[in-house]
């Protein structure tokens, strides 16, 4: 007879108490549950009493447990917690981003020495096969890049812009429907998508990059008037997360709105969808979509990675990345998109030319602008210029930007979008 696997929760809240009850309905029958760790005796739970405890090491030194599934969503005590079981030999499997993202090096270190292992495929994109694509099916691969919209409530929240909605009203319906917190910072500043694209470039280009190193801006400059304007440039905007290795094997990492052209298949992706783009050397190109969030998508990769675990189907190299040193890029080149407000006067449009000239940018398109849902800005003495690049250097862009910002005649600078293509 199969020997039983025996699984302990540490968190039972949206996830934590999905993942109990299917285990406890029995469908994945050689997984066991033995116990829940809950934070608040008080609340009412879905799972019978008898697995509940609010001791901690109730699972972490119980030696009937084989793995433990990690889902407080915190990074302390969760941190504390996890080393500790697997310092006491459990294979750890979690969804914890923060966590992967900022301790992934000493997590793998730990469970190395302990020749236990760590699966996280639930950490980015979901129910998306993501993580495990990487680590396995890619594995003979050069990976070259990874761009994702990896934050379904950002996707949510421009998907509803580009109907005309704008930003706050988006996010009010986001947080009616429970797609965002009520302090939804994590999500329209792009901080849980830093985290993820921090996994995926760690583990495509096999070696540690800490979310401190992802250069990361959220959407809450972008408007309704930006997705009008992009749309007659054949544009969408997306919310990316982009880890880019060139040739010399320099990095360049960052989450930021972007401009995609309305041809690319990550341009289509909308609602509270993900996906995630690979291309390597010999895949060529690779687009994973699916749902990035939820209690059943999470709960299958997260019992998918345990029944792997329980398998040993594919053993994970127990290191899946080193600590090596890194250089950082931002030499890039792309074409931008410019949303500017400028006094309505004569010679704005030479003068700015003359700022691009110098620093040798040409423009692909120009055009002043007003937005029949805004004031009539040539009332008020201002007026909108709206303007797309070719190809430029970042460094050379940014320094341009600088320059516009300190025109006498530019009123501010409202919107700068690269493009990805
Ligand atoms: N929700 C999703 O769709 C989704 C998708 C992908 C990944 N994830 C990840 O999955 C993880 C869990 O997310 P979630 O949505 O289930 O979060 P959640 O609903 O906020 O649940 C977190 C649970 O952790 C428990 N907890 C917190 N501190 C604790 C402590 N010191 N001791 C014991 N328990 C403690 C809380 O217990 P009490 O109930 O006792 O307060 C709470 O129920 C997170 O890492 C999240 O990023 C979530």
């Amino acid at each position: 007879m199969q020997k039983l696997f025996t699984i302990g929760i540490l968190g039972c809240g949206t996830i934590g108490s999905e993942v109990a009850s299917l285990l406890l309905s029995n469908k994945l029958p050689e997984l066991k549950l033995k116990k829940v760790l809950i934070k608040d005796k008080n609340k009412k739970r879905a799972i019978p009493s008898e697995y509940l405890t609010d001791n901690p090491n109730d699972i972490l030194e119980d030696p009937e447990i084989d793995l433990i599934i990690e889902l407080m969503g915190i990074e302390q005590p969760a941190l504390e917690y996890i080393l500790k079981g697997l310092q006491n030999k459990k294979h750890l499997v979690t969804a914890n981003k923060e966590l992967i993202a900022k301790h992934g090096l000493k997590i793998f270190e730990i469970a190395s020495q302990n020749k236990v292992q760590v699966r996280l495929d639930a950490t980015v994109g979901g129910g998306i096969p993501i993580i495990n694509t990487l680590l396995d099916s890619l594995k003979a691969n050069r990976i070259s890049s990874v761009v994702g919209i990896l934050n379904g409530t950002t996707n949510y929240i421009l998907t509803k812009m580009k109907k005309g909605q704008d930003f706050a009203s988006a996010l009010k319906k986001a947080q009616d429907k429970g797609y965002a917190e009520p302090d939804p910072t994590n999500d329209v500043d792009g901080i849980d998508a830093k985290y993820k694209i921090s996994i995926l470039a760690s583990l495509a280009f096999r070696t540690y990059i800490s979310p401190e190193k992802v250069q990361c801006c959220g959407i809450r400059s972008i408007s309704a008037a930006d997705f009008s304007f992009a749309k007659e440039l054949d544009f969408s905007i997306k919310l990316l997360g982009i880890a880019h290795r060139f040739e010399d094997n320099k990095i360049a990492i960052s989450v930021h709105p972007c401009l995609i052209p309305l041809s690319q298949p990550l341009a289509q992706i909308d609602g509270v969808l993900n996906a995630i783009q690979v291309r390597g050397n010999l895949i060529q190109e690779l687009l994973l979509v699916g749902p990035g969030a939820g209690p059943k998508p999470t709960s299958s990769a997260l019992l998918g990675d345990a029944l792997a675990v329980m398998r040993q189907e594919t053993l994970y190299n127990l290191m899946p990345y080193e600590a090596k040193p890194l250089v950082f890029s931002q030499d890039g080149e792309s074409r931008f998109y410019l949303r500017l407000t400028v006094k309505d006067q004569i010679g704005v449009i030479r003068d700015l030319g003359g700022i691009l000239a110098q620093n040798e940018i040409s423009l692909e398109s120009i055009a002043q602008k007003t937005h029949q849902e805004e004031k009539p800005l040539e009332e008020i003495g201002e007026a909108t210029l709206v303007m797309l690049t070719h190809q430029v250097k970042e460094n050379t862009f940014q320094k341009a930007l600088q320059q516009i910002s300190e025109m006498a005649q530019v009123k501010r600078i409202d919107c700068s979008l690269k493009v990805f293509e």
